[in-house]
Formats: C-alpha cells, structure tokens, sequence
C-alpha cells in the first residue's frame, strides 16, 4: 500500500509527479503530498488529507516550478491520515523531503535517539525518523545522498521504499527498498520511480525492476543501483507492453466498469500463445521438466482475497484433471500452521499484484521447505514472481479499481491452463480431452462478451436492492467460490452484510439469517449437482428469501422457485465461473453505485496490501 513517484529530468515534475500518483492512487487514498525542488533550490512541500483531488485542488492556487519531485499517496499505518501526516515528511531545516511505503518496525528506537538529540518531530509518521536521518548524517558522509540512504537503510527494520531529495542536489533522487515494490522508469534525459509501472507509463515503456536491499541514483543522464556496500549492481531493463490507454477510464464513470467489460480481451491475452499447433498446451514458463511435473505428489494453492477465490476454483479444475490433491489456503494463515509440504509439493501463489505480503511471506516460507513454487500474477518483475521458482503472468493488463475483476477472471483462465497443463504431462487426460476443453476455453470470451451485453436488468436489480441491509449467497461445487467472490464484492463495494455459503452448509445454521424479503443470490448453472441446489432453493424461498437465480440459457428447472433470474449462455460445468462471475460483478458495482458510494476506492481498502 502507498504509491510512491520519483522523477528527474527536463518537464515540469510537478505534472509528472501528479499525473503518476493519479495512476497509482488505487494503493491508497488516504492523503497525498509531493516536494519539488524549485529552480533557486527552494524544497516546496505540499500536502493533504483525503483523496489526491484534495491535494490538487490546493495546488491550483500555488506555482511549484522545477524539474524535480517525488509524490506519495497513502494508505495510514503509523498515524491517522492527517495533513501532519501526510508525505512527504521533512527534517528539521527542511532541506530534506521524504516519501515512504511500508512500515519501519524499530522506528520507536529510532525517533528516542532523535529526539535525544534535539530534533523536532511534527507528525506521528515513522517515515519522519528517515528525513531527520539524512539531515543528521548527509554532512558527516561527504554530501553523499546515496551513501547516506545507504547508511540509514542497515540501521532500518521493517518494509520499506524510501524516496529522498536533498534540497542541496538539483539532479539527484535516491530511493531504496526492502520487501515493497519499486520500479525504475528508464527515459532519455529524464528518469523516473514509481511503484508499479503505471506511474510513468505514460513517458516511457522501458522499466527495470529493483531488488532487495537496493538503493537507486537517479540523475537525468541516467541510473546507478547499488547494493547496500555501495557496489554497483547491473540490472536487466524491460519493456512494458502495457499502453497508456489500458490506464485511463476511458468514458466509464469508474475504472471498475471499465475493467468488466475488459474482461473478454483480458481472457484471451492469458490464452494467447500458450498452445501449440497440435492443439496442446506449452507452458515453458513453469520452468519444469516433465518428470519434475510427474513427481509432483500434491498441490498447495495460497492467495489473499479475490485470489484465493480464483485458488478455489483452481482446486476444482486441478484436481478433476490432473487427479492430484489440491489443498487452498488463505495465504495469511498458511506459514502459521507448519504445513506439510516438501520437494515434492507444488505450491501456487495466486496474486494479482505480486506484492501482497500474506502472500509473498507464505512463498518464502514454502521454499524454505523446498517446495517448488509457481506465481500466477499480472505483475511482471513484482517481488513474488522474483522470489518464486517460476511465474506464470495473467497478461490481464493494469487494474486499478481496488476491487478484482478481471484479475481474478484471467487468475482463473490461468488455473484452468495449469490444470489441463499438469494433466496433459502426467497423462491423466488423454491429448483429445485436453484439446476439447482447450476448445471450450477458447469459446468463453465470446460467451463472457454476451454476459456483459446482457447486463441491463443486473442493474436494475441492483437498484431493488440498495436498501438491503443483508444478502447471502449461495453456489455448489465451482459455484461456491463465486458465492464468496460475490459476497466478498458486495461487501467491499457496497459495504452490505453479505455471506457465500456452500448451499448445501446453509441448513447447517446461516439459514436462521433468512427473515422475510432477505435477498438469496444462487449461483445455479446447469450442473449435475442442481437437483440438490434446487431443494436449497426451495429452502430459503420457504423461510421468506427473496430468490435470485443465476441460470443458465434454457435451463427451466430452477425458474418455478426464482424472484429473479439471471441467465448465461450454456457452457462446461466446471468453467462456469468464468461466467457466472460477471452478473456479480456487475451487481455489486451497482449496488454500490445506487448507494452513491465510490466504486474504483472503497472505503479503508487499498489494492496492494504489503503489510501482514
Ligand atoms: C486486496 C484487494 C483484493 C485482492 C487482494 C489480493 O485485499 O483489495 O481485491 O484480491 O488484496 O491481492 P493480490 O494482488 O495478491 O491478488
């Protein structure tokens, strides 16, 4: 959580700096701040509470000439989002201004010793302890900004990207990092920092990622990393194929419409190039030998969120096609329980961001065991598709809605590539089968592209049920984990009470929940389990639940006991998901949309959690 921008270079760096934080806000929106370094050496610092609009607008009454800044938009940990909080934070003299992401866990210490010897604290910030810092040391070091950063970054515990200017250093920007994201932008007389590649996109498609324990120099002519020694490290660039369009709202009133109807092209990118002429699947980017893939003896799914959803539906496909045991767990609780794995376990790290720290702390954990790990991520150079053995990229393009949408569409396509994948080399599917589901997941863009068309009475569904203070919903087998992806997005979006059980589970006890009018949603397919799933319908409707059926095309059997149904074009049982998401999606945005809520920036989420 927090983005942070950097740049150095010839254009006003007060636009650069903005026009970044605006693609980066989804990391956090609870106050926002840039210092740029003025053509006379003035550090001007600007900061406010509230969403980056806030900030801008106290900026169009200012003028912040110079061609050199570094911005920040937050996400609170140490300290309420205040303006006295808000980055960047500054030393003593003010000639020091600092942007941070992460949490500086000894910053107690730190700031005791600080004060002891007589500097002035004005925020509850730990990132304050980094700008008193560099004041204290940046003299004794020789006017060396990058040993400096050097220096305080051993003295530092905790996750961490820093970025520094130096009022005495007109083409210099340092930055450093341990455990967060943090990209260079590569341009030509001008640089740039950000923490993912939207933040400067929109200048230049050539980036290299950062590593652990890095700090980086970034001057107008060029780049310098160098490890925490001082010794300089040489580092790949690469291109970014993402365009700036991909980023923008492109007339939707949020980015999370937008996103939806991507989904269809986001689909297809994941498919594309992945199978061969025979009509087999080639995933090189598992980076296994066949005979590594037949010794695999189990599987072990981790995610946060949406991701673990998509981890949930991996397990089905898994193990139905490749016939080895799947086990899914939330990667928050997965390194606390000793899990049972070794050399001869696959564990799978879905994640959108590739930065998720419950996620990326349970890789570790899993490699230190000697488990072979694969990310599936859209994030290419993030710090899980680098710590892992192998990465697996989504190609779902940038996302900036905080809620998934077509990351988790296209994390599912992946694990359903996987899953014939491990089938089709360890022989459990034979090539034909394996090329018929090919085929059918082929078809799903298409057929997801007729679910978006068809989405005129989700919506006003939705407006039926902005006042509805609880809704639960229900699904069997694949079904089930889309009931916890539309609760989960009902929640966070339209911040409603909602609950996804397996239908079966409901008479178990949420049943008791039902009063007269609650809203039911079931997801209910055709599907050799839908006999069981229509007596649950019969279940809740007879308890007073106001029944919303999604069905599939033609399919009568459950409509005697619908309120409301939502159909969807006939496919596969087990690639359902992959449609019956859609309606969800587009119920929940609009639900939160009938209640006048903000649907791209829930309240107290970011999208790229890097905190445990
Ligand atoms: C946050 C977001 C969720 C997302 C989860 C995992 O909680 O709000 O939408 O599913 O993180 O993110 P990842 O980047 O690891 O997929």
């Amino acid at each position: 959580m927090c983005g942070i921008v950097g740049y150095v270079g010839q254009q006003d760096a007060l636009e650069v700096v903005l026009a970044g934080l605006r693609r980066l806000e989804y990391r956090g929106y609870d106050s926002a701040g840039v210092a740029i370094l003025s053509p006379d050496g003035h550090l001007a610092v600007e900061r406010k509470a509230g969403k980056l609009a806030n900030l801008e607008k106290e900026l169009s009454e200012v003028s912040l000439p110079g061609t050199l800044g570094i911005g920040h938009t937050r996400w609170a940990t140490h300290g309420p989002p205040t303006d006295r909080n808000a980055h960047p934070h500054v030393d003593c003299s003010g000639d020091v201004a600092v942007v941070h992401n992460g949490t500086i866990e000894n910053f107690e210490v730190l700031v005791r010793g600080l004060e002891d010897r007589g500097h002035r604290r004005t925020s509850d910030t730990d990132t304050e302890a980094v700008a008193h810092l560099v004041e204290e040391r940046y003299e004794a070091l020789g006017g060396d900004l990058a040993a400096t950063v050097r220096s305080i970054c051993k003295d530092l515990e905790g996750s961490f990207v820093l970025v520094v200017a130096h009022k005495a250093e007109p083409d210099l920007v340092v930055a450093a990092r341990r455990n967060l994201p943090l990209v260079i932008g590569l341009g030509d007389g001008e640089n740039f920092l950000g923490s993912d590649v939207t933040a400067f996109i929109a200048h230049t498609r050539e980036a290299r990622a950062v590593d652990q324990d890095q700090v980086v120099e970034l001057r107008r002519s060029g780049v310098t990393v160098t490890d925490l020694e001082g010794t300089v490290v040489e580092g790949d660039s690469y291109h970014v194929d993402w365009d700036t369009d991909a980023a923008e709202k492109d007339g939707h009133e949020f980015f999370m419409l937008k996103e939806i109807e991507e989904q269809p092209e986001a689909i297809r990118a994941t498919l594309g190039g992945r199978m061969q002429e025979d009509g087999l699947l080639h995933l090189d980017e598992l980076s296994m030998s066949d005979q590594d893939i037949r010794d695999i003896e189990q599987v072990v799914i981790i995610g946060c969120g949406s991701a673990y959803h998509s981890g949930l539906v991996g397990k089905y496909a898994l193990e139905r096609w490749s016939r080895l045991p799947v086990q899914v767990e939330m990667a928050s609780e997965f390194r606390y329980r000793d899990p049972v794995i070794g050399r001869s376990t696959l564990v799978i790290a879905v994640s959108q961001s590739g930065e998720t720290a419950d996620t990326l702390e349970a890789v570790r954990h899993a490699r230190h065991l000697r488990a072979k790990v694969l990310a599936v991520t859209n994030t290419v150079g993030s710090t899980i598709s680098r710590e892992s053995d192998a990465a697996l990229y989504t190609r779902g393009g940038p996302e900036v809605a905080v809620a998934s949408t077509k990351a988790v569409m296209t994390q599912m396509t992946a694990m359903y590539l996987v899953g014939l994948y491990l089938a089709q080399v360890r022989g459990t599917r034979d090539p034909d089968e394996v090329r018929a589901h090919l085929a059918d997941l082929r078809e799903i863009p298409d057929l997801v592209q007729e679910v978006i068309d068809r989405m005129g009475p989700v919506r006003a569904l939705a407006k039926q049920l902005a006042g509805s203070e609880r809704v639960l919903f229900l699904g069997r087998h694949v079904g089930y984990p889309m009931a916890l992806e539309g609760a989960l997005k009902l929640k966070e979006l339209a911040y409603v009470s909602a609950e996804g059980f397996p239908a079966g589970e409901i008479k178990h006890g949420p049943i008791a929940l039902i009063e007269d009018g609650t809203p039911v949603v079931i997801i209910a397919p055709r599907h050799a389990l839908q006999a069981k799933l229509i007596n649950n319908v019969q279940e809740v409707r007879a308890r007073g639940a106001r029944t919303i059926v999604i069905a599939t095309d033609g399919d009568e059997a459950v409509t005697p006991y619908a309120d409301t149904v939502i159909r969807i074009p006939d496919t596969k049982s087990l690639l359902t998901p992959l449609l019956t998401i859609v309606p969800l999606q587009v119920l929940s945005a609009a639900v939160a949309m009938a209640r006048g809520l903000d649907v791209d920036q829930p309240r107290n989420l970011a999208k790229s959690v890097t905190v445990e």
